[in-house]
């Protein structure tokens, strides 16, 4: 979900819906506003989008105020219908709260709340909280900040929650634990949101509230932080904001996903840009130097990621024990968080997160914490909580992704990745020298060849309009293109909703070639390097069985062209480096084939940004 709010002397109404279209991201089943101009409430909610809402809102309420909030739901209890979306109210109707997150235990607290007489509208947690705020007030005769602290301190579970209360229309109290939360300083005026992009016009400094700190926010007023559980004072770190604009806009692009794809090449270079010095044959990446002890003692890498994440782990995984001949194994931090993993202090946790907030692999870094490993970033997002949460990282500088299919994340991933392992691979005297040289002059090439493989795009739209109607589809790959084809698949039924696959091409004879028929586009990443002969026979299997063959290869390929239906060609790469090659063509096919069938690309259904709940 995604959270926003304002408290100040502008009308709050123009700056929380521009802010909660940027957030959309982040969840777009329903959305709701509240709006306080010191005598009346005006609430609006609906199911749907946020330009939903703001033709609703515009249509029945008074849009006027200086104090409001907003909120962009991704359901996690209660169907996404009017009733759930937040805000909510307090049953007094005088408490206004927004929430992102889950509380776990709001059933015994809702049963309790029942009892006292208190009813509720909607299936949510949320207004299970606030009610319970309501209760405290009233029955500690305390004011709302200390309400919603002693409030807080009885739940159990995630929250970024910002409240107010008709009775002080001055101020608004935000607290959060799991969930991020920032607070946007102005002059005389205060933002709060999910992240800094609906406030970015407006100021540059801002603070990020650590877990289990909460804050009063006053217009004209210092700001204050306190900690849930103690009292105790935090002082407000401020940060400057290196955000712009532009960065988080479509810049000419239909869709934002389409804009990130392209940015690659770019993208790729910031990732490496400082930290790759070719001429000297060093890689610079000061989490690695200060820690190198721990990664040279290493008895193995875990690598812990969700999602896209996990794949470009997977390919890390390739490329680690490949280089540098270290043991890694790649886990969804879902499932190596619940399954009491063997971690010792010899172990190196690396979690991979665009977004940093993933509530899954944070857990995992926790857990791996506590069991004396040393665990290391890498996150796309500044300052996010797993940055914060982890030993030491690197970022991947990709900036801003906003469409929900990542792309640009995944190939800067694997670009931070790469040069990790380059580095520990020349510490551990694992590469002779001239594939080092070799590997590290082709890193450098890489955003050139991204360009090239983009040229492919008006043949990819063409392929895309011939399958777009498929009900399934299958991606094979082998080696280091294993993980791309599972990314290729991924990408797939996230945004155009067919069903795919992502296999190991040779594993395919083991199962999945039973689905072959002359109604399944395969496609086969068929590159030169990489067992490309044994790739070759995989292509005569589906052949033989009527499949349709969409194959990547490599140009001036003419063996595979001889056999498959269509062919994508993409710049010759070093076998460790093609993976940032070959998944291109895989993002553009996924993307015409979605726009084709109307899909909403950049925000497909079910589907949220950042996954703040287990
Ligand atoms: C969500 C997103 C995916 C992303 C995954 C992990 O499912 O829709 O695109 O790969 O979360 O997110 P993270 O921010 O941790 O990389």
């Amino acid at each position: 979900c995604g959270i926003v709010g304002y408290i100040g002397h502008r009308e709050a109404y123009p700056i929380i819906m521009k802010g909660l279209q940027r957030l959309e991201y982040r969840g777009y089943d329903s959305a709701g506003i509240a709006l306080y101009d010191g005598n009346q409430i005006n609430m609006s909610k609906t199911k749907g989008k946020v330009e939903d809402l703001k033709n609703k809102s515009e249509k029945n309420i008074a849009v006027n105020g200086s104090l409001g909030m907003g909120h962009t739901r991704w359901a996690t209890h209660g169907v996404p219908n009017d009733v759930n979306s937040h805000p909510h109210y307090s049953n007094s109707g005088n408490l206004v709260i927004i929430h992102n997150g889950i509380i776990e235990n709001y059933e015994a607290i809702k049963t309790e709340l029942s009892k006292r007489g208190y009813v509720f509208e909607s299936d949510t947690d949320t207004e299970v909280l606030v009610n319970l705020i309501e209760e405290v007030k009233k029955k500690e005769k305390v004011k709302l900040g200390k309400a919603v602290q002693i409030a807080l301190n009885q739940v159990v579970g995630a929250y970024a929650i910002a409240v107010f209360d008709k009775e002080k229309p001055d101020e608004i109290v935000v607290a959060k634990l799991g969930s991020p939360l920032a607070i946007g300083i102005g002059d005389r005026e205060f933002f709060i949101a999910s992240d800094a992009s609906p406030f970015i016009e407006y100021t540059n400094n801002a603070v990020y509230l650590e877990d289990e700190e909460m804050a009063i926010i006053r217009p004209g007023k210092e700001i204050k932080l306190r900690k849930i559980k103690d009292d105790a004072v935090a002082y407000p770190m401020i940060q400057e904001l290196q955000l712009n604009l532009e960065e988080i806009e479509k810049g000419g692009y239909d869709h934002f996903m389409l804009k990130e794809i392209y940015e690659q090449p770019r993208a790729i270079k910031d990732t490496y840009r400082g930290r790759l010095l070719v001429d000297q044959g060093i890689i610079k990446m000061s989490g690695i130097d200060d820690n190198l002890e721990r990664f040279m003692n290493a008895n193995r890498i875990i690598i812990v990621a969700c999602g896209t994440s996990w794949h470009a782990g997977l390919v890390a995984e390739y490329i680690f024990e490949d280089l540098a001949r270290i043991p890694v194994e790649v886990e969804y931090a879902s499932e190596f968080r619940y399954r009491n993993p063997v971690i010792t202090s010899k172990d190196v946790v690396i979690a991979i997160s665009q977004s940093g907030e993933t509530a899954d692999t944070l857990a995992a870094i926790k857990l791996a914490k506590e069991r004396g490993a040393f665990v290391f970033g890498v996150c796309n997002v500044v300052g996010s909580s797993i940055a914060r949460e982890t030993h030491a990282g690197a970022y991947t500088h990709a900036g801003p992704e906003i469409g929900v299919a990542s792309t640009k994340a995944f190939t800067t991933q694997i670009t931070i990745l790469m040069m990790m392992a380059l580095k520990l691979a020349k510490e551990k005297g694992e590469l002779n020298e001239s594939r080092y040289h070799e590997i590290l002059s082709e890193l450098e090439n890489i955003p050139k060849k991204v360009e090239k493989a983009l040229e492919a795009n008006p043949l990819v739209e063409i392929i895309a309009d011939v399958y777009k109607d498929s009900e399934n589809c299958l991606y094979l790959g082998r080696g280091y293109n294993f993980p791309v084809a599972l990314e290729g698949a991924l990408k797939l039924k996230e945004i155009s909703y067919i069903h795919a696959e992502g296999y190991p091409a040779a594993e395919m004879k083991h199962g999945p070639i039973a689905l072959i028929d002359e109604q399944m586009p395969v496609i086969v990443i068929a590159t030169k390097k990489g067992h490309y002969e044994k790739v070759v026979s995989n292509i005569q299997e589906i052949k033989t069985r009527k499949g349709k063959i969409i194959a990547i290869v490599t140009e001036g390929d003419t063996q595979v062209r001889e056999l498959a239906d269509h062919v994508i060609e993409v710049p010759e790469v070093l076998e460790s480096l093609s993976p940032l090659v070959t998944t291109i063509p895989l993002q553009l096919l996924s993307y015409h084939i979605a726009v084709m069938r109307g899909c909403n690309v950049d925000q497909p259904r079910n589907l949220a940004k950042s996954v703040t709940v287990e």
